[in-house]
């Protein structure tokens, strides 16, 4: 099973944001409070992907609301890109975590490539309703679900990308740039956050620089 056999017939937003809370596509609804669907206009030129909700994401079933948003807003602001006319969602859209001690924090954990292809029927759901002129991809995670499991992130940043055809691909063809994690900036070295941080705005600016030359 995957998401594809929880997609509502229409691909209206608010349509798959409510279909997505059903979603059993992979094993990761079992222990996540909610699905996080993405959040924005359908009329948004910008689309953000991230990995997957974090916990305090899981917790209030919106994108981006803990640490690593906070740290996107601050570079969006200093981007001087406006967080309006964005739609910020993620590749997958279950929070995965491993609990290690009872009643202690839950620890994110990376999710398989198998749990991002089950997941990802949703995301190309949100690229055709969307259908955005520019997405910028934040990780790994989010560049691999779109550009293949062998794309290198740090060989291909501040380079205009495209999505690859495919099968089940939508018929979109926005402009793609892929960067960091703000959470990778995080959880880095703090001597090395300040400029991990300016690549992150650096890239960011880039990415805005691209809106209407699709
Ligand atoms: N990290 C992500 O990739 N997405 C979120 O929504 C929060 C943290
Ligand atoms: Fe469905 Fe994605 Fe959640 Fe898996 S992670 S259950 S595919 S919404």
């Amino acid at each position: 099973m995957t998401a594809a056999d929880f997609l509502p017939p229409t691909k209206d937003l608010d349509d798959l944001a409510a279909a997505a809370k059903g979603c059993q596509g992979c094993d990761l609804f079992r222990d996540a409070d909610q699905a996080v669907f993405g959040e924005g206009a359908g009329s948004a030129t910008m689309m953000l992907v991230g990995e997957q909700p974090g916990d305090q994401e899981d917790r209030a079933g919106r994108p981006f609301v803990g640490p690593a948003g906070r740290l996107l807003d601050r570079a969006l602001a200093a981007a001087a890109v406006e967080r309006e006319p964005l739609y910020v969602t993620n590749a997958v859209k279950h929070f995965k975590f491993t609990l290690p001690e009872r009643g202690k924090r839950r620890i994110h954990q990376t999710p398989t490539r198998t749990e991002v292809v089950a997941c990802r029927p949703w995301l190309f759901a949100e690229l055709e309703a969307v259908d955005p002129d520019v997405v910028i991809l934040l990780g790994a995670t989010a560049a691999k679900a779109l550009l293949g499991n062998d794309f290198r992130l740090t060989a291909h940043r501040q380079e205009v990308l495209r999505l690859p055809a495919g099968d089940d691909v939508p018929p979109v063809d926005p402009t793609v740039v892929a960067t960091v994690h703000p959470s990778s900036i995080l959880r880095g070295p703090q001597e090395r956050r300040d400029e991990a941080f300016q690549s992150l705005v650096d890239d960011l600016r880039f990415a805005a620089s691209l809106l209407n030359t699709r």
